[in-house]
């Protein structure tokens, strides 16, 4: 009976083929021990000398890496392996030998992996964060589908900037000039107006000079946005989402933790609520923790946010940062004007910023007066101030990073191995 390594629980005692890729492989005179990947997962594959044909064992000593076949035995549980099953092959039939396959179980350089990104996805490593990458996108339409959400497609070419103008891809598009979307908030705002809670789940574009292990120039981003909501409500909503996805990668992905050697107390530790400091009170406690030259009205970079979560076990929200230093659209404290009802999400054990939120203005008057500010001039934004125009309502959301997610969750250095085909500042290959 043809199956996949997944399903191989179903099947124990029984004899079983497999279509697979041989991924490593251990032999002497009278055994061999082929590592077996088929997508779904990772098996050994054991040939006894004694028990197949010759044929079969000189077949099974002789398979390179990568070579494709099939592979037909029985299956046993085998409590050693993390696994939990092997198969007792016998026989096997190839069906396209690899030679001289780049990536060997040997080290290999940043680069060279980079380079070989197509092939380096085969590994067992690359394969974990791929599948906890997937849960998480599972994990986050069902959370915003049990939740009463829309899922709206905002557009990816644009004539307006959302995220300011210094960051955008250009592109013609026929006589005008447009850009590709960095972030779908100001359609999303639309779609609040017209379905109350909406999310999109989408490609972003970043053009960033930016070269650190938290900034890709293409990742995907998750924007959901509430009408008839505030910016304390948008927190909630935040926390129990994030506690949804970590529980649900916890939940479903424990062979791939396991892989990857995730700390799992850290993320047990990952429910709401989550707690919150002030922008004031996080420039109290850097200058506490040695950073004393940092000044109010300041952004935070990296270290600053890498030492502002150590003091904590959970994420945690900064908010009310300064107008100045963010988004022309965000709403300011009624109390306090100088600062804005927003919050980033820092995720603990350095990851950083994994969202970004805020109240938005839905006052007319106000979004007119930021428009000129920022020089928001033309027709390109002429829609987004309407909204502002028919039964404004209060309205918050924010956008959670996928990439900067699924590192944090996974435990992995760099955003580059989150997403299948990294587009960095140097690489657009393969
Ligand atoms: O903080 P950002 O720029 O917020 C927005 O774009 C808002 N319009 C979202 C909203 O309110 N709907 O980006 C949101 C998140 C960040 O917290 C970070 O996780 C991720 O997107 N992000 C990046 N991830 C990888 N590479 C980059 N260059 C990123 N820039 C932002
Ligand atoms: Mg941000």
């Amino acid at each position: 009976m043809k199956t996949t390594i997944d399903q191989v629980s179903n099947h124990v005692g029984k004899e079983v083929t497999i279509g697979a890729w041989l991924s490593n492989k251990r032999s002497s005179g009278k055994i061999a021990f082929l590592q077996l990947r088929d997508g779904t997962g990772f098996i050994q594959g054991v040939v006894v000398k004694a028990e197949v044909s010759e044929d079969t064992f000189q077949a099974a000593k002789s398979l390179t890496q990568e070579t494709s076949l099939y592979v037909t035995g029985t299956v046993a549980e085998d409590t050693r392996s993390p696994f939990g099953y092997e198969l007792q092959v016998h026989s096997l039939e190839v069906i396209h030998e690899a030679v001289d396959f780049p990536i060997t179980p040997k080290e290999h350089g940043t680069e060279f992996l980079m380079d070989h990104r197509h092939l380096w996805l085969r590994s067992k490593k690359q394969h974990a964060i791929m599948k906890i990458r997937n849960e998480i996108i599972r994990a986050t339409y069902n959370y915003f589908n049990e939740s009463g959400y829309v899922k709206i497609d905002p557009p990816i070419l644009t004539g307006s900037a959302a995220e300011g103008t210094t960051e955008l891809f250009h592109t013609q598009y026929f006589e005008e000039e447009a850009y590709l979307s960095q972030s779908g908030q100001l359609y999303m705002e639309a779609a609040a107006m017209a379905f109350g809670k909406v999310f999109s789940f989408g490609p972003t574009f970043r053009a960033e000079k930016s070269k650190t292990r938290r900034h890709l120039i293409e990742f995907w981003m998750i924007e959901p946005e509430m009408a008839f909501m505030d910016h304390e409500e948008s927190l909630q909503v935040q926390e129990q989402y994030v506690s949804y996805i970590v529980q649900s990668v916890l939940d479903n992905c424990k062979l791939e933790l396991n892989t990857l050697d995730r700390d799992l107390t850290k993320l047990e530790a990952i429910k709401a609520p989550f707690p919150r400091i002030t922008y004031d009170d996080a420039i109290k406690l850097l200058k506490e923790k040695g950073f004393e030259d940092i000044e109010w009205g300041e952004d935070f970079g990296a270290p600053h946010e890498t030492a502002i979560a150590e003091s904590f076990e959970k994420p945690v929200f900064i908010t009310h940062y300064p107008a100045a230093i963010k988004a022309f659209y965000m709403k300011p404290d009624p109390e306090r004007p100088e600062v804005v009802l927003c919050a980033d999400l820092i995720a603990p054990e350095g990851y950083g910023e994994v969202i970004g939120g805020s109240q938005r203005i839905d006052d007319l008057e106000l979004m007119e007066q930021r428009y000129k500010e920022h020089n928001l001039t033309g027709d390109a934004y002429q829609w987004y101030l309407e909204l502002r125009k028919y039964g404004s309502v209060p309205h918050a959301g924010f956008g959670l990073g996928l990439e900067r997610t699924v590192a944090w969750i996974s435990g992995v250095e760099h955003v580059r191995e989150t997403i299948p085909f990294p587009r960095l500042l140097n690489r657009l290959y393969p």
